[in-house]
């Protein structure tokens, strides 16, 4: 079958290659519809990040899927469509990875599919256990690749409210930093929990500033708006800041800005060597003073990809035309490395693998 595979910790080492079939156990099989692609993929592409599994010398790409079982597996019948869970539990297995969260993996030894000692999804097909398939319902086929990044949201917003429970709080007004697919995502998911949100993103034009704008919150353009500024008021109270660009400055600027007893969800993974001067007492005593919390959040677990299925079924009704609007390229699986490049006004690419 065709696959696009890469020589891990080898830059540029991807093709669109001739692989064997993948080995089928007792596993559902999965003829793959789409894959969409995100920075990390860039980053495997580079050869600065993923694994192949132990023994083979290549990884199949691809963690953001969408597909239809071929093949019959546990709950899952011939035509079903399907998603599939990317992490998996460490073998030892910790704590966390032993109670389902393998999201909150203790030891670093769990891996993922497409990224971390496990094959991906951007091939024709795969060999899935059931256990770690979500099902997909009919209408969101066109953006079941969606489902794996609103996952990571699905997280985040979880926490956020789990972690809250130590007060009284009703949330109404939340700043997302960055437009891309995870702070658009994360627009949406506080937008369905009826808050006022303010997207601020670098970018003044392209589709951005208008895809904010379509889930009904306020886009603010670095220019115009100064977030440092914000804090000092303009903005009003911030009860939640979700941080998603990976612009790490913009992290510590997040937890200056929200209001007493706010939260601050870090979501960006920042892969450079960036450092900046902070002022580091003013920062302690805001968070000290006001009650501030501030916490990081990877990945997702099987609730995270059922509760982001619910909830993209439940935006595409409210808000029609968005998803179509936020998918900016659709591209066939021979132009997959069009699909990789970062173009000006791209937010999601997805490449088309089958049907
Ligand atoms: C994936 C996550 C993964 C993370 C780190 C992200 O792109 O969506 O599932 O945990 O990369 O490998
Ligand atoms: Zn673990």
């Amino acid at each position: 079958m065709r696959a696009v595979i890469v020589r891990p910790g080898r830059a540029a080492s991807d093709e669109l290659a001739d692989v064997p079939a993948p080995v089928m156990d007792d596993h559902a099989v999965v003829d793959v519809i789409a894959v969409g692609v995100d920075g990390t993929d860039n980053e495997i592409v580079e050869g600065r990040y993923g694994s192949g599994p132990p023994g083979e010398d290549f990884l199949i790409i691809g963690h953001e899927s969408v597909g239809r079982v071929t093949r019959a597996a546990g709950e899952f019948q011939e035509g079903d469509l399907v998603t599939a869970i990317v992490r998996r539990p460490d073998p030892v297995p910790c704590l966390n990875c032993a109670n389902g969260e393998w999201d909150m993996c203790l030891n670093g030894l769990y891996t993922e599919r497409g990224i971390k000692s496990r094959h991906g999804f951007l091939a024709e097909r795969y060999a899935e256990d059931p256990e770690y398939l979500v099902r997909v319902p009919v209408e969101l086929e066109p953006v079941g690749a969606l489902v794996e990044p609103t996952s990571i949201v699905e997280k985040a917003v979880e926490q956020i409210w789990r972690i809250q429970e130590r007060l009284a709080w009703e949330p109404k007004t939340a700043l997302v930093t960055g437009s891309g697919p995870v702070g658009l995502l994360a627009t949406m998911l506080l937008r369905l929990r009826g808050l006022e949100v303010y997207v601020y993103d670098r970018v003044s034009d392209g589709p951005k500033p208008e895809l904010a704008t379509m889930l009904g919150a306020r886009y603010l353009a670095a220019a115009e708006a100064d977030l440092a500024r914000a804090a000092g008021g303009d903005l009003g109270d911030i009860d939640i800041g979700i941080e998603a660009t990976g612009y790490s400055p913009l992290s510590f600027t997040l937890v200056d800005t929200v209001s007493p007893n706010g939260i601050v969800a870090l979501t960006g993974v920042s892969s450079g060597t960036r450092s900046a001067q902070i002022a580091t007492d003013h920062l302690n005593m805001e968070i000290v003073l006001q009650n501030k919390v501030v916490f990081g959040s990877v990945n997702a677990n099987r609730r995270h990809f059922e509760l982001a299925v619910d909830d993209l079924a439940r935006a595409q009704r409210r808000w029609p035309g968005f998803f179509e609007a936020m998918v900016t390229r659709r591209e066939p699986l021979i132009n997959y490395r069009s699909a990789l490049e970062r173009k000006a006004d791209d937010v999601k690419v997805i490449v088309e693998v089958g049907s």
